[in-house]
């Protein structure tokens, strides 16, 4: 044939092709959720993800040294709390000394560069397992806000970097950025969970929280799966709201909401690989289905490519060990 256009020739070798990448994943690049629990030397791996773990504050401390040591640069922190610390106002959340905020103020003590954002929403501390306030089966909003205006400075006065508003109410980040601006953390940084969807990958997660909501669902909060406009229009308020990186959650199912949001906004856009694409992968894998690295390494890339610059994963340790190898 006589052909012109050859575009196997930049695929010929390994060296040709590591050079023509247009993509690449970097630990840099990653954020490793953990969950904490009460008590002492407890690690306990969760069912539904295979390989993680939650831990009580002295072994999560211990785990950080290995987190650390693989050049992970953040975590996000998600705390188990036993069904008798919640209640319908999530009053556990700001208590001096509470669970959540000891890990916080004790990560920050040994590992200072570690950056740690946090999570703010309700459910961890909600006996509804809604991320809002419960009223009459209605989630309430403008009530919620102030409830997650508080969390957010008691995170910061633990020594939060990064304050993740996952909750999905209306007009939280303002009210949150005032908060903080107020209580003189003009330096913390918010990351809005700009597009939340209710999403049925989230299964997994809600296990290792014992989180699941009482009643009902989360959809009239959370966003419709079917929509991708109204993500433009949740990043808008955001980024004029002041949010300083915005998040597209599940990740994999949703990388065309990404590339919307990196096509249209000049701030970090996030990819938060959730906890049941995790789980697949892992079951597939342990079944011999799949193999469990390549398509670990393959899904993440699909983030960077719709243009995440930053990846929530719950692989990141393991990614980050291989991309160490090289
Ligand atoms: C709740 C919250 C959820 C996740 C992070 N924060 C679950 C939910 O909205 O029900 C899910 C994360 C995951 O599945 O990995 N505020």
């Amino acid at each position: 044939m006589d052909l012109v256009r050859r575009p196997r020739r930049n695929r010929k070798s390994a060296a040709v092709r590591a050079m023509v990448a247009e993509n690449s994943l970097s630990v840099n690049d990653f954020i490793f959720p953990m969950f904490v629990m009460e008590g002492k030397g407890v690690k306990e791996e969760i069912k539904s993800m295979p390989g993680i773990f939650r831990f009580s504050i002295d072994e999560l401390l211990k785990e950080l040294e290995e987190v650390v040591e693989l050049g992970i640069k953040c975590i996000c922190l998600f705390p188990n709390y036993p069904e008798e610390k919640k209640d319908k106002l999530a009053s556990e959340s700001t208590v001096e000394g509470t669970l959540y905020l000891k890990a916080i103020e004790e990560v920050k003590a040994k590992f200072p560069d570690l950056l740690i954002m946090t999570d703010v929403a309700m459910d961890p501390y909600s006996s509804d397992g809604h991320d809002g306030i419960v009223e009459d089966g209605e989630i309430l909003n403008d009530e919620t806000v102030e409830i997650l205006c508080d969390m957010a400075v008691a995170q910061a006065e633990a020594g939060a970097d990064i304050i993740g508003p996952s909750d999905m109410m209306d007009g939280r980040i303002g009210e949150i950025r005032e908060a903080l601006d107020d209580a003189g953390f003009t330096d913390v940084s918010i990351m809005a969970y700009t597009a939340k969807y209710a999403s049925a990958f989230y299964g997994p997660f809600r296990d290792a929280l014992d989180s699941a909501p009482k009643f009902g669902d989360k959809k009239t909060y959370q966003m419709d799966p079917a929509n991708v406009q109204e993500a433009i229009m949740e990043a808008d308020i955001d980024f004029d709201e002041g949010a300083d990186m915005m998040m597209v959650k599940p990740a994999f199912a949703y990388l065309d909401v990404i590339k919307a949001l990196k096509t249209n906004f000049d701030i970090p856009i996030t990819a938060y690989n959730v906890s049941g694409e995790y789980a697949m992968i892992k079951a597939a894998a342990q079944n011999g289905w799949l193999d469990g690295e390549k398509a670990m390494m393959e899904m993440l890339l699909s983030m960077k490519r719709a243009g995440a610059d930053i990846i929530l994963t719950y692989f990141a340790k393991e990614a980050a060990a291989i991309l160490k190898k090289g």
